[in-house]
């Protein structure tokens, strides 16, 4: 996608081909500041402060990571090394397990002094399937905006999201918002409904700053209040990301997303998740005792990061010295209530069917790791 009308991609090896370059999402959206990734200690920081954040982003990044660890160490004992360092970043997007999986089993086919370029080979394919795999899934979900923007006599298509499944979280496109910049770009007056996300507020800082950049209409609000605009029929679809899906059609994503698919179901809004192929954990079947469900600190929660009028970024306290606070980061969805599933092969029905529909080639190997 463009930053200030330049195409940019959120991570991206430099051209001295001695690092990787990322976008600090830290910094969004006070300050758009890029910075290197030049060994695995970075690169395993860059993922666990939130630097990169997103399912498909924190596996590109794992995979560059495997590519900085394999110069420094190529061994046999190098590569499980920084994979568990890498592994051990964030616990709930299985992007991270499936691209680590990915690379070191190219490498497993490498003598070491072949390895560090093999693994740059795995981690550009990564990226590059990501953009592809992106911009399909924007292309299955297209018809749920056009179908009802065509039904609509005047005024756009209301698309609800929560936190940021949009390019900041992938190489590029996002996989929820693909299809909303493909209406978007195709003349279809679209206009987003963009939950904050509290505590660390990924759509008023970066799903709000995509969208504007993109010159796409949309509306910032509280978390609570996305009942209240189903409930009045001022949304048309929600569209979600997701961290890790089921074989069976569940899905964990951020925080809140839970709510937002009962107050859809209870209201008739159709609730789609997007999810890349490799966000599906094909081992496991039960999401609410499987999945880990990462949390983190309270100080999320208690504190606010935010510009102040004169410009300078502070950060201050919102409850009284010493609360106690709880952060789950993600939520468990059931198949349930998901009206689909959009992938890069077209949308399933939430379903272990549904999946497997469209990729019939997973049938019998629940017992297998989910990569490549
Ligand atoms: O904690 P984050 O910001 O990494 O969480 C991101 C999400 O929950 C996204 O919805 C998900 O990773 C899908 S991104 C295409």
């Amino acid at each position: 996608m463009r930053v200030d009308g330049r195409p940019t991609r959120t991570i991206w090896l430099e051209p001295d081909h001695e690092s990787v370059g990322i976008i600090d999402q830290t910094r969004l959206p006070h300050a758009f500041a890029t910075c290197r990734l030049a060994s695995l200690a970075d690169a395993a920081n860059a993922i666990s402060t939130m630097q990169v954040r997103g399912a498909p982003l924190i596996g590109a990044t794992a995979a560059f990571g495997m590519w900085l660890a394999m110069r420094d160490d190529p061994s046999d004992e190098g590569v499980a090394r920084a994979r568990s360092r890498l592994l051990a970043t964030r616990p709930t997007a299985v992007n991270l397990r499936w691209a680590l999986d990915r690379v070191a089993a190219a490498l497993a086919r490498c003598p070491e002094p072949a390895r560090a370029d093999a693994a740059l080979a795995c981690a550009g394919q990564i990226v590059e399937e990501d953009v592809t795999i992106n911009r399909c899934i924007g292309e299955a979900a297209l018809p749920l905006i056009s179908r009802i923007a065509e039904r609509r006599d005047s005024g756009p298509v209301n698309v609800l999201t929560h936190c940021n499944a949009g390019w900041l979280a992938t190489v590029d496109w996002g996989t929820a918002t693909a299809p909303i910049y493909m209406a978007h770009d195709a003349g279809i007056a679209v206009h987003v409904w963009v939950d904050e996300t509290r505590p660390r507020n990924q759509g008023a800082g970066l799903t709000a700053w995509e969208l504007a950049n993109h010159g796409v209409p949309h509306t910032v609000i509280v978390d609570s209040a996305a009942g209240h605009y189903m409930s009045r029929g001022e949304v048309d679809l929600v569209l979600t990301g997701v961290d890790r899906a089921t074989a069976t059609g569940d899905i964990c994503n951020k925080i809140g997303t839970y709510q937002k698919a009962l107050a859809a179901k209870d209201t008739g809004v159709p609730f789609y998740a997007a999810l890349p192929s490799p966000t599906i954990d094909w081992t496991i079947r039960d999401a609410m005792t499987e999945i880990p469900i990462e949390e983190r600190g309270a100080e999320e929660v208690t504190r606010l990061t935010g510009r102040l009028d004169d410009g300078t970024v502070a950060t201050i306290s919102i409850t009284p010295p010493g609360t106690r606070a709880a952060n789950p980061a993600f939520d468990v969805t059931p198949a349930r209530l998901l009206a689909g599933l959009v992938t890069e092969r077209g949308i399933a029905q939430a379903s272990e069917q549904g999946l497997l529909a469209l990729f019939p080639e997973r049938q019998d190997t629940g017992d297998q790791e989910g990569a490549t």
